[in-house]
């Protein structure tokens, strides 16, 4: 930040302020709706209007209840979600991404989108995940980086989420989390330091649970010391939705805002009890000048007050649906592909049966408050008919039933700081029929795929998959499938891994697809038919099993009141690595339907990697070059640069990668940390 702006600002701040009566500093600083501060009309100062974040920009609400306004102007762009955007291990389609989200959050009249969500994916059973990026803290940071700096660029605020550790949906607003410093600072904060002093990201959501004893969203060691004092963040710290729990910790914590999902506004914490507190002399105001006037600085830097030329943005446009399309090609992961099954070229004439919900499911809809009310949704099954057109059939049977619809309820808000429980599975028998309608109908197609996975019942804010299997009976139905069409692909959908033992040494093509936004089913529909060649890569370990990952050996996962991260700093792939098990694909994995050589790689100086490459294959592609640090001190290699490179086939180059590697003796090149 330009600090001479940064003085402007808050001298004309404190102008205002020595204004201000308490009472318009007091609505300043709590919610006045549920997505909306209170605005000081006497002096000018607008009410701060927030939106969910991350898929892109939320639907509207009534201002002091969660119904839905309902009307036609809030269909908006639907994202790939930050675990898609992870996948594609491109820095400049997250910055893309950014821009299209930043855009849209402004065309929708709104001055701050409630995300991305940076939480390390510490176990593949968090409801939430699909809003995080990975369980890796280098990968995370450096694509949160360019979102921020993408969504910022149309003057509004990027809010990163939820500082910090909010690791578990169970019982999210009452567990404490027990972590210790260097973990801390090794895996869980780096995405949200980087964030603060590389993107400049002008506002923070605190988290809903406790870290080491104190609620976030007031604590003083995290909001006070690590965010405000060590790193110098000097935005704005908002409340996650009823994460506030206490007056004076609030008023003497590094928060600015606190934001609920009640509509008692005037009762929040911050509000008349901080008041009544303040005239009391029990609370100094000179904290709540503070606030102010952080809130007075973010609203300068958007160009809401004082120099008022601000960009109008835009939504759902043509250039946005582009960049959406650019970024769920590139997500796309295929994970085998043997006897090169895929892509497969139908004939006219041909018919092909999808057989699996989510070739049918649109998934924008639903997820809790990432929910998105897209202007559309491609599902598989449309893409694939757009791209083949009327000369092949292509057909769908479910299969199975989830028993959901994949919209949530609009009343799914006002319940959310309740546990959720899913619905009950439908019974064996109701599985079987299906399974045996589909099994019959496949035998008459000349094509069968099968796109099945998680919906968002699964993947869901406010809940926690109990056990990692591929729910509703899919292990079967895919085994019978393979019966009758052996190379028939399989495709799973998903936030999150599954487990795969059951059935896949019986699939030759497999390929996963996290929530890939709008755009989603054209891009795999040109990934199955060979007209983009997948580039994407695992952002996260998909284990063969769910005590593989370290923090549920340990049972230290989903507990009521207290969870401790004894597994330290062994997350995701570095506990494999560190024990050396083998994964079912391993994180950073993902084929091409081209090859990747890599002739030579060398360290240049202390932070960057000469590598020459070629793509020895036949086909154009894109491809991921990892370069891994050997850390002697826990025993395992770990993310320290990537690049993407787009090569003809047969071409050679040279490649250049940035790596995080001070104090490193040891570089590794590769694919992945498995392949080197
Ligand atoms: C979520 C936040 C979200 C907020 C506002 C909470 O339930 O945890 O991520 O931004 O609601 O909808």
């Amino acid at each position: 930040m330009d600090v001479i702006k940064q003085k402007e600002y808050k001298k004309y701040a404190r102008d205002i302020i020595d204004k201000m009566t308490l009472d318009e500093k007091i609505k300043m600083i709590h919610g006045n709706e549920l997505f909306k501060t209170g605005a000081v009309e006497r002096l000018g100062i607008p009410a701060l209007s927030m939106s969910d974040g991350p898929c892109g920009v939320r639907q509207d609400f009534e201002a002091s209840k969660w119904n839905v306004v309902g009307n036609t102007r809030d269909y908006v762009s639907y994202m790939p979600c930050n675990s898609a955007i992870a996948a594609t291990f491109n820095r400049k389609i997250a910055f893309e991404a950014g821009d299209v989200l930043g855009e849209e959050t402004r065309g929708r009249g709104k001055d701050m989108i409630l995300g991305p969500g940076v939480n390390i994916k510490r176990s593949p059973l968090c409801g939430r995940n699909f809003e995080y990026f990975s369980e890796d803290p280098y990968l995370t940071k450096e694509m949160a980086v360019e979102i921020i700096k993408g969504i910022q660029q149309n003057d509004v605020s990027a809010c990163i989420k939820h500082f910090a550790c909010n690791g578990q949906e169970t019982e999210r607003l009452a567990v404490d989390t027990i972590v210790d410093e260097d973990t801390l600072n090794d895996i869980y904060l780096p995405a949200f330091k980087a964030a603060v002093e590389e993107a400049n990201v002008y506002s923070v959501m605190g988290a809903y649970n406790k870290l080491n004893g104190e609620h976030c969203c007031h604590s003083t060691s995290l909001l006070n010391k690590v965010l405000r004092d060590d790193w110098k963040f000097d935005g704005v710290v908002v409340s996650d939705w009823g994460g506030v729990h206490d007056t004076k910790e609030a008023a003497e914590s590094g928060l600015d805002i606190e934001m609920s999902v009640t509509d008692n506004f005037d009762e929040y914490f911050m509000a008349e009890p901080l008041k009544k507190a303040i005239e009391s002399h029990a609370i100094d105001e000179e904290l709540i000048n503070k606030k102010v006037e952080n809130i007075l600085v973010l609203m300068q830097r958007l160009h809401m007050i004082g120099d008022t030329r601000r960009k109008s943005g835009v939504y759902n446009s043509f250039e946005h649906q582009k960049k959406l399309l650019a970024a769920a090609e590139e997500s796309i992961v295929l994970l085998k592909n043997e006897d090169n099954v895929l892509p497969i070229k139908p004939k006219a004439g041909e018919r092909i049966l999808l057989v699996g919900e989510n070739a049918n499911m649109q998934h924008a809809p639903g997820g809790g408050s990432a929910e998105i009310k897209a202007l559309y949704e491609i599902t598989p099954l449309m893409g694939l008919q757009m791209e083949l057109g009327g000369n092949v059939t292509v057909d769908y049977i479910c299969g199975y039933d989830s028993g959901f619809g994949g919209a949530q309820d609009s009343s799914w808000q006002a319940e959310s700081l309740k546990d959720k429980k899913k619905a009950k599975e439908k019974d064996e028998s109701h599985a079987a029929a299906l399974r045996k309608e589909a099994v019959e109908a496949a035998a008459n197609y000349d094509h069968v795929i099968f796109i099945g996975g998680l919906n968002h019942q699964e993947d869901c804010e406010g809940y926690d998959r109990k056990n990692m299997s591929l729910p509703y009976h899919q292990p079967e139905l895919i085994k019978e499938l393979l019966k009758i069409h052996p190379d028939m692909p399989v495709i799973l959908i998903g936030g999150n891994p599954v487990e795969m033992g059951s059935w896949v040494n019986d699939t030759k093509g497999l390929i996963y697809m996290f929530y890939n936004g709008m755009e989603g089913g054209r891009a795999l529909a040109e990934i199955i038919l060979g007209k983009v060649n997948p580039s994407g890569r695992l952002p996260v370990s998909f284990y063969k099993k769910l005590e593989d990952c370290y923090a549920h050996k340990l049972g230290e996962f989903a507990k009521k009141d207290v969870v401790t991260y004894s597994d330290g700093e062994y997350v995701g792939y570095r506990y494999l690595d560190h024990e050396g098990i083998a994964p079912e694909f391993p994180f950073g994995f993902g084929l091409s339907y081209s090859k990747l050589e890599i002739l030579a790689a060398k360290l240049e100086g202390v932070n960057k990697v000469l590598a020459e490459v070629r793509n020895a294959g036949a086909m154009d592609g894109k491809f991921v070059v990892q370069v891994f640090k050997v850390n002697r001190k826990y025993g395992f290699k770990e993310l320290c640069g990537f690049e993407k490179i787009n090569l003809k086939a047969g071409e050679y180059a040279a490649m250049e990668i940035m790596v995080d590697a001070i104090e490193c003796d040891e570089l590794l090149v590769g694919e992945n940390y498995l392949d080197i």
